[in-house]
Parts: C-alpha cells; structure tokens; sequence
C-alpha cells in the first residue's frame, strides 16, 4: 500500500495562523508535530510503502524541511504549478505510482487532519486495503453527530467484507438535506481518505472526467525530477478543471465502498473544531495556548502567538493572537473567517 499525501490546500478557516504562505497543514496545532507531519507519524507500524507527497510548488521546502525534521523516507514530492483541487492532484500521483508497470493499492490521505487512535485508524486500512485490492473505491465513514455542511455525506448499502457497499455519496448537502441524512441514522461522513488502486482510480477518472485525466496524463509525460521534486508541464496543468475527487468521482462511481472509522478523527475544519478536540481544557472549558489572563470566561478558544493575551467576562470566544493580525469571534460564526479572507484577498 502506497500513501498520497493531499498538500496542497490552502486551510483558509484557521487564518490568521493559517496563511497562503503557511497554511494548515504545515502547523502545529494539536502536537508538537505539524499536522503533515502527524500524517505521516501516524503510519508508522502500517507497513506501507515510502509515501508520495503532492503540493503547491510554493510550499516544497517547507515539505521537504518537515520531512527531513522526521528523517521520513518518501517517493517523491510532486510539484502541482497551480492548485486545481484533488482529483487532478490524486490523477497525477497515480499515473506517477504506475509509470513502471505497477499498480499499487493508494491510500489517500489529507495532510490536516487529526486521528487520535491510531491503532482503530490501522485496522480501518486493514480492512479497506482487502476492498481496494478487489477492485473498489474506498472511503472511511465516520459516524456523525450535526449536520455539517462542510462534508461529504455516505449512504451504506449491502454489507461487504469489512465493509458496506456505498449506496450514495453526496458531497457537501445544504443544511437542510444535511439535517434529513442525519436525522434518518443511514448515512455518515466522508472523511476525505480514501482507498483505491492506482489504475481503478484512473479507469473511473476517464469514465466521469476524462478532460481532468487528459489533462494530467499530457501534464506528467513532460515529468522531471531535481532533488526530491517531481515537476509536471506548468503550462498544460493550468488548462486543467478544477475540481474535487469527491464530486469528480466518488458522487458518480457505482464501485464505492465505505469502512467505518471510529478513531477520533476530526478534520480540524475550524477554531471552534480545535476547542471541541483539545483534551487539556481548564476548569471553566478554556483552551489556552501561549501566554494569556482570562478573567469570568468561559468555554473559549486563546491562543497567543506574540503578545499577552487578556479576555475578562466573554464566554464562547475565539481569540486568535498573532504577530501581525488578531482576530476575535463568537465560537459559533467561526465559519464565517472565509469572509474576512476574501476581504483581505479582495484588498490587496
Ligand atoms: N495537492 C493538493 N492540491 N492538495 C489539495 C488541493 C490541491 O489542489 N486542494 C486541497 N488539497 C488537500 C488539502 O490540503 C486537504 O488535505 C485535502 O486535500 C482535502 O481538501 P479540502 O479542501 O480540505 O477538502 P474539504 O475539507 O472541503 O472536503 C473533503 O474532506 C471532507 C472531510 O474533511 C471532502 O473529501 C469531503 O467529502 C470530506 O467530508
Ligand atoms: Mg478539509
């Protein structure tokens, strides 16, 4: 089993610590690790093959000083010129993966999310790896508890070995439908890890999207390696849609299947997520990171990156301390950070 590692996203929910130059996944938010590099601490004892990593050419010595602070061993960083989300970026790791004939079985993972059993996270694989090597497209199905709108919802069909067979996937649902699924016990998120091989990933690519598998196959023949870097032709990548594997494939496939992962996964999606998961609240449900006073508060999020942070009387707070921006909000609209990200993109 080979692992592809999604880097390439730009984390926008978690400004102002996440930054175009810094985003998400390169942080430290619930270790002393980065959350790229927990991705990768976290196979250790799988098994798996020397991992495949994929991200923004901007962000490759940050990659490749992340993984030299592991001293992991990879198969390659793949450079994507431009982001076009991840079912070009998962096409350009698995025609990379079979260049030579082989056809491995990709575990696809995102670089930002936090799996705290990590022995429950091992048997899931188990069991997926025995689905993908039959020929399905597996996903991890986590068990939900509110109707996000941030995911990708999963009806299970017929019991398979290890598994279901899936009967619906429906990527990111208004509230509405979101709040039905729920409610009716069947269905449960996609978790955004993914199990297939290389070349069934590729065949229902072609089938649902052959422009995106076009793209990228013209984009890898031009291929080059410096260092640890794997370069695709910038010019033709560009000319590629946009567009996520969740809607590019896993919406359409007749082949899905879905194990259940019950290991305290989070995707970390936003400040409010980072509060719910944190295991070292205080007394009064405070997590406070860096140096702060709180005085009558209640239920909040602090984290102080460079200067002292002081809360008195607000409960259910988000305050965010860094060098050069401080941002404050009600741990309910966290969401709403997007906003003030597209303002600022706007302004400049
Ligand atoms: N290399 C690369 N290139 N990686 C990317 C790109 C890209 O263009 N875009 C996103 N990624 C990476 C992100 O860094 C992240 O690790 C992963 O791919 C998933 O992308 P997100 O942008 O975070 O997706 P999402 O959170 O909106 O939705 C996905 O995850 C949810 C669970 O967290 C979907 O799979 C949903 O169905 C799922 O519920
Ligand atoms: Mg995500």
């Amino acid at each position: 089993m080979k692992p592809v590692i999604l880097a390439g996203g730009t984390g926008s929910r978690l400004w102002p610590k996440s930054r175009a130059a810094l985003p998400k996944q390169f942080l430290s938010l619930t270790s002393d690790e980065s959350m790229l590099q927990e991705t990768l601490s976290r196979l250790d004892g799988t098994g798996a093959e020397q991992p495949i990593l994929i991200c923004n050419e901007a962000h490759r010595f940050l990659v490749a000083e992340q993984l030299r602070q592991l001293d992991a061993k990879h198969g390659g960083i793949m450079l994507e010129p431009v982001g076009r989300n991840t079912a070009p970026a998962i096409a350009l790791a698995a025609l990379h993966a079979t260049q030579n004939g082989e056809d491995p079985v990709l575990l696809v993972l995102a670089a930002d999310h936090l799996i705290k059993q990590r022995d429950a996270f091992h048997a899931a694989i188990t069991k997926a790896e025995a689905l993908a090597t039959e020929g399905h497209l597996v996903t991890f199905g986590i068990v939900p508890d509110q109707p996000h709108t941030g995911y990708g919802y999963i009806q299970s069909g017929a019991e398979l070995d290890g598994g279901f067979a899936v009967k619906e996937f429906v990527e990111k649902p208004d509230e509405a439908t979101a709040r039905q699924y729920v409610d009716s016990g069947k269905y449960y998120w996609n978790s955004g890890m993914f199990m297939f091989k290389a070349s069934r990933y590729l065949e229902e690519l072609e089938k649902f999207n052959p422009e995106i598998l076009a793209v990228c196959k013209k984009a890898i023949a031009s291929e080059s390696t410096d260092l640890d870097f794997i370069r695709v032709d910038a010019d033709i990548f560009a000319t590629c849609p946009d567009d996520s594997i969740d809607y590019a494939v896993m919406e359409k496939t007749q082949h899905a299947a879905m194990v259940p992962l019950d290991a305290g996964w989070s995707d970390v999606g936003s400040w409010s997520s980072l509060w719910e998961t944190a295991e070292n609240k205080d007394e009064q449900g405070n997590v406070v990171v860096g140096d702060a006073i709180l005085e009558g508060v209640s239920n909040s999020y602090i984290n102080a990156e460079d200067r002292m942070v002081s809360v008195i009387g607000l409960d259910d707070v988000v305050v965010v301390e860094t060098k050069d921006a401080v941002m404050v909000a009600h741990k309910d609209k966290v969401q709403d950070i997007k906003k003030v990200v597209s303002k600022l993109k706007a302004e400049k």
